[in-house]
């Protein structure tokens, strides 16, 4: 577990039977080379008391958002920055369910909101709660929002029920924790992926555009980030921020792209073409504002086609492993393949953009993988999800 090592960790503990085995964590965290503080909920204080914590871990437990004492100490945004990783042992379903809506009504709600960092969660509750819809949503959800969830294990219960529901053994929870820090599959490797759309200008106030929101190119250049992978994007206008660790190029015209591309792309190791570019572009961009003026009944608007980005990357001669995106509303898994072929790419994802809750500006993406020798299905998932499986994909390829 030496990717514990200097490492500061925040224990969360809250109000559950297991909160007991909260001090064999703290062992567990501090063994492996880990500084720990703990933050605990009221609750969590009926069933282990501060005062054994804060021996363990050698720091003072926080216990409340409104202590002006333990504020100025170290206020709940300064315990955010100061964590590289959360930890949340036992997770009950209450707080599993303030997790999932944001909830910022205590201290650890409020840390856990402010903190942008990994977030391992070790539920632990009745077998009934845990199987309750509600709780089974809010999971996902916060899957979603990539926290990490260590069990629940199945057996007997403090309430004599038997099922899935029990905090895992102190032990295996810090094992777990701990491959948070391992050195990821992309790590020593570059990457540059484009996202999002491009922006064709008509006049000084149009443009010709596409519905690419730019959600599945960041959730790769996020994928490739966590995988160790030191990432450039290049992206269109889009409203989503930018992995904070992530070399970011915002452009706006297909040319703009192209040319970012080809500035940034010698010497990486994985090319990864998200971006819905233009094909074509108006041949002549108006001086000033097109007018309606009343002479004509209708606008030809005469457009030229635009640089391959992708095919022009798998071209060179040092070239990266290149990865397109086929974006079809037809013969989905045909067309993709004539794209592999035709742009001599290695990998190329098929997506179905004729299904709208899938594809452009949603949530959810399905996917298939093709290169020369192998199909892989993604089934329905976040983008996030389905990011970080192609980033496997590559990784392994
Ligand atoms: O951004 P989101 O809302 O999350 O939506 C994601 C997405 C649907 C845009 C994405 O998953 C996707 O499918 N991107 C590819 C969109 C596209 O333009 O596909 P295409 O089949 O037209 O192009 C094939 C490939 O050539 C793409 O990798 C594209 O980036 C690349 N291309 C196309 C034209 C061009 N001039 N240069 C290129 O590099």
């Amino acid at each position: 577990m030496e990717s514990l090592i200097n490492k500061n960790i925040l224990l969360g503990v809250t109000g559950g039977i297991a909160a007991y085995k909260s001090a064999e964590i703290v062992r567990g965290l501090k063994k492996a080379g880990s500084s720990v503080r703990v933050v605990m909920t009221q609750s969590a204080q009926e069933f282990i008391t501060p005062l054994t914590l804060q021996a363990l871990s050698g720091n003072p437990v926080s216990t409340d958002l409104l202590d002006a004492e333990a504020e100025a100490a170290m206020g709940h945004i300064e315990l955010a920055r100061w964590a590289d990783a959360i930890l949340i042992a036992p997770a009950t379903a209450n707080t599993i369910a303030r997790l999932s809506s944001g909830r910022a009504d205590d201290l650890l709600s409020s840390i856990t909101l402010a903190f942008d960092g990994p977030i391992g969660l070790a539920p632990a509750m009745n077998q009934a709660m845990w199987k309750d819809e509600r709780t089974q949503s809010n999971i996902k959800n916060l899957e979603n929002k990539d926290f990490s969830l260590y069990g629940p294990g199945s057996g007997e219960q403090a309430c004599g029920d038997i099922g899935l529901g029990r905090m895992l053994e102190p032990s295996e929870i810090v094992e777990l924790f701990a491959s948070l820090f391992k050195a990821g599959s992309l790590s020593n490797k570059s990457v540059l992926i484009t996202a999002g759309p491009t922006q064709e200008p008509i006049d000084p106030v149009r443009y010709v555009t596409n519905r690419s929101s730019g959600k599945m190119g960041y959730a790769l250049a996020e994928a490739a980030v966590e995988a160790g992978a030191q990432v450039t994007l290049v992206s269109g206008p889009v409203n989503i921020k930018p992995p904070a660790s992530c070399n970011f190029i915002s452009v706006e015209t297909a040319q703009e792209m192209y040319d970012a591309v080809m500035h940034h792309v010698s010497g990486k190791d994985v090319y990864i073409g998200t971006a819905a570019v233009a094909d074509y572009s108006p041949t002549k961009v108006e001086g000033s504002k097109i007018k309606k003026d009343g002479s004509n009944e209708s606008l030809v608007l005469e457009m030229k086609e635009n640089q391959d980005i992708l095919k022009t990357v798998s071209d060179k001669e040092d070239r990266p492993y290149v990865v397109g995106f086929a974006a079809e509303t037809e013969d989905l898994l045909k067309n993709a393949r004539k794209k592999l072929e035709k742009k001599k790419l290695d990998l190329i994802i098929a997506n179905d953009v004729s299904d709208k809750s899938i594809g452009f500006d949603s949530e959810e993406n399905e996917v298939t993988l093709i290169t020369n020798s192998e199909e892989v299905l993604l089934d329905r998932s976040s983008k996030k999800k389905i990011a970080k499986r192609i980033v496997e994909f590559i990784s392994n390829n």
